[in-house]
């Protein structure tokens, strides 16, 4: 322990998980100081262990302050007035407050209260509300706690917008992170690795699949993936040339607004096309099957009747 600002922690690991867990359990270093390391963005595939790394640098600060021998090779340690932390769902129905409700209160709780000295751990923050609002609150959740002079903490922040990462780029104080995952025949193999850099891979299907979702559902929601990244990369490519062009305006320029708002004017852009082009080719799909249906009738062998109720039919499915 010391009278320092930095978290340093080699070969960190979970006490519980490593005792409950057949694989080996794999080790990982964390570093966190109050200058250029004090907002870690972590991103990486579902069960890749991002969790674990934020709870398992909280639980070693604890037992050290405690007193206790930590779980990690070697350990450099602050004292800190506090560990705050956001993760989970739970609602509290019978008190009127919904599950978001609980999450806003928590993390609101959290931007009031934690200081320089705390430890936060914000476990994907925003994921129980639409997808604009959540990553707009998820992204100025992370501003204010790496800008806020009184309340700007050592932060550990798992996420799956991985448009947070353009956020940690930008901000001197903040820190992309990775956890690890390979391929091999076809199947996802976790590493649990935690290193620099960001991931946009989060094999969720793959995960539906080890967790014995329907084969039926499965493959329809690898179509439904397929398609929408298909649509995406269009937007994508496009979008990459604006970028560029963008990046190299802010380069001449020497006031730190006007590069802000370039920067959260083209993740918006991005992710405000792609939410569009999800949108439609998700109408595009469930239309294709008024299609197929029309495509299939045997418009020879119907009466007039029959064929004013079929085009009825498919005009009531449309989207
Ligand atoms: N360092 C590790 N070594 C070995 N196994 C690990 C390690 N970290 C995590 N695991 C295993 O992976 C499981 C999932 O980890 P965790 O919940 O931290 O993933 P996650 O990245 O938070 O996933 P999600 O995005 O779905 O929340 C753990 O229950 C544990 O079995
Ligand atoms: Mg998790």
């Amino acid at each position: 322990m010391h009278d320092g600002d930095q978290i340093e922690i080699i070969h960190a690991r979970h006490p519980v998980i490593e005792v409950f867990i057949d694989a080996p359990f794999v080790p990982n270093s964390v570093y966190l100081n109050n200058s250029t390391d004090r907002l870690l963005i972590i991103t990486g595939p579902n069960m890749g262990g991002k969790s674990t790394v934020l709870r398992q640098t909280a639980l070693i600060c604890i037992l050290a302050q405690m007193g206790s021998f930590v779980p990690a090779e070697s350990a450099k340690l602050p004292l800190l007035d506090r560990v705050w932390t956001r993760v989970g769902a739970s609602d509290d129905l019978a008190r009127g407050r919904s599950t978001f409700m609980v999450e806003m209160t928590e993390t609101a709780a959290i931007l009031h209260s934690a200081t320089p000295r705390s430890l936060v751990l914000l476990d994907e923050i925003g994921r129980g509300t639409a997808t604009f609002d959540g990553l707009s609150i998820a992204w100025a959740v992370a501003e204010y706690l790496h800008d806020s002079p009184e309340h700007s903490a050592k932060t550990l922040f798992a996420t799956h917008y991985h448009e947070l990462t353009e956020l940690a780029e930008r901000l001197p104080g903040a820190q992309n992170y990775q956890i690890t995952a390979t391929e091999r025949e076809g199947e996802v193999v976790f590493l649990h690795r935690l290193e620099r850099g960001r991931t946009s891979k989060s094999y969720g299907i793959e995960v539906a699949r080890l967790a014995g979702m329907p084969p039926a559902a499965l493959g329809r929601a690898r179509e439904v993936l397929q398609r929408l990244e298909r649509y995406e990369l269009d937007v994508f490519a496009e979008e990459q040339t604006k970028v560029a062009s963008t990046r190299a305006l802010a380069v001449g320029s020497s006031a730190p607004s006007e590069t802000d708002d370039a920067a959260l004017r083209s993740v918006a852009t991005s992710a405000g096309r792609r939410r569009l082009a999800a949108q439609s080719s998700l109408f595009d799909l469930a239309n294709q099957r008024v299609v197929d249906e029309l495509r299939d009738a045997k418009v020879d062998e119907i009466s007039g009747d029959e064929a004013k109720r079929l085009l009825q039919e498919l005009r009531a499915k449309l989207l």
